[in-house]
């Protein structure tokens, strides 16, 4: 098969994109803005995959566990969507103008596979809270690990503020403008993950420590 009927092949093929609902709790404000996100995603005609932290959820990480009995299977599911999704948004609360622990102790687990799973994928990032911020803190807390492990993370971020009187009864966002701003939002990463599944970007290694000086101890790299 030439190049270009690979790509044209890869053009008629519906995007995939994992949804995260970054809380488990009953009610959540997050989920009804994942649950939002998967709906707007097959409105435009591109697959969503909404998942539940609760299906991924890990004991806290201890590398004598990871020793003795390997990586949990709940961060093996993870790994798996990640690979079967084209990108994947995470939809999270802010605890304590942070990440919740939950959800950064998955991703230290699933940063042990090789290959690293988190590496090369887009990612956006949302929240939703009560709060006049929206959670945004929490959001550019979790930037730091997923740009560390190579993530392609959006540049603009969603954070719903007011969100406990933000939802229509139909699960809509009952501002207009505000609505706007999310569908397009929601649109911009979409151009990108699209672009980028045609035209995948050259580098392929992942070095920790670019400028560390080489040595098998330290080393976490894969090429
Ligand atoms: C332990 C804890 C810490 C929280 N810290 C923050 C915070 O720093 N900023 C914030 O906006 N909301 C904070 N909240 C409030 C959450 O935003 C609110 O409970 C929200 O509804 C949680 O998301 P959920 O509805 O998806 O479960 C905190 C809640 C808990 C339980």
């Amino acid at each position: 098969m030439s190049i270009n009927e690979k790509i044209k092949n890869k053009q008629e093929e519906p995007l995939r994109i994992l949804v995260i609902a970054a809380s488990a709790r009953t009610g959540s404000l997050n989920a009804k803005l994942a649950q939002l996100t998967a709906t707007v995603i097959s409105e435009r005609g591109a697959i969503p995959d909404l998942k539940s932290i609760t299906e991924f959820e890990c004991q806290s990480f201890n590398q004598d566990v990871e020793k003795e009995s390997g990586i949990p299977s709940g961060a093996d599911r993870l790994r798996k969507c990640l690979l079967e999704n084209d990108a994947f948004i995470i939809v999270s609360p802010e605890y304590n103008a942070s990440m919740p622990g939950n959800l950064k102790n998955v991703i230290d687990w699933v940063s042990r596979f090789r290959p690293q799973p988190f590496n090369e994928r887009h990612a956006l990032l949302m929240s939703a809270s009560p709060s006049m911020a929206g959670g945004n803190r929490g959001l550019w807390s979790l930037r730091i690990p997923l740009e560390h492990l190579g993530t392609r993370v959006y540049p603009d971020m969603f954070s719903l503020a007011m969100a406990h009187q933000a939802f229509t009864n139909e699960n809509r966002i009952a501002n207009d403008v505000l609505a706007k701003r999310f569908e397009a939002n929601l649109d911009a990463f979409m151009s990108l993950v699209e672009a980028a599944k045609h035209y995948p970007c050259m580098k392929k290694a992942w070095v920790e420590f670019l400028g560390e000086r080489p040595d098998p101890v330290t080393d976490r790299i894969e090429s």
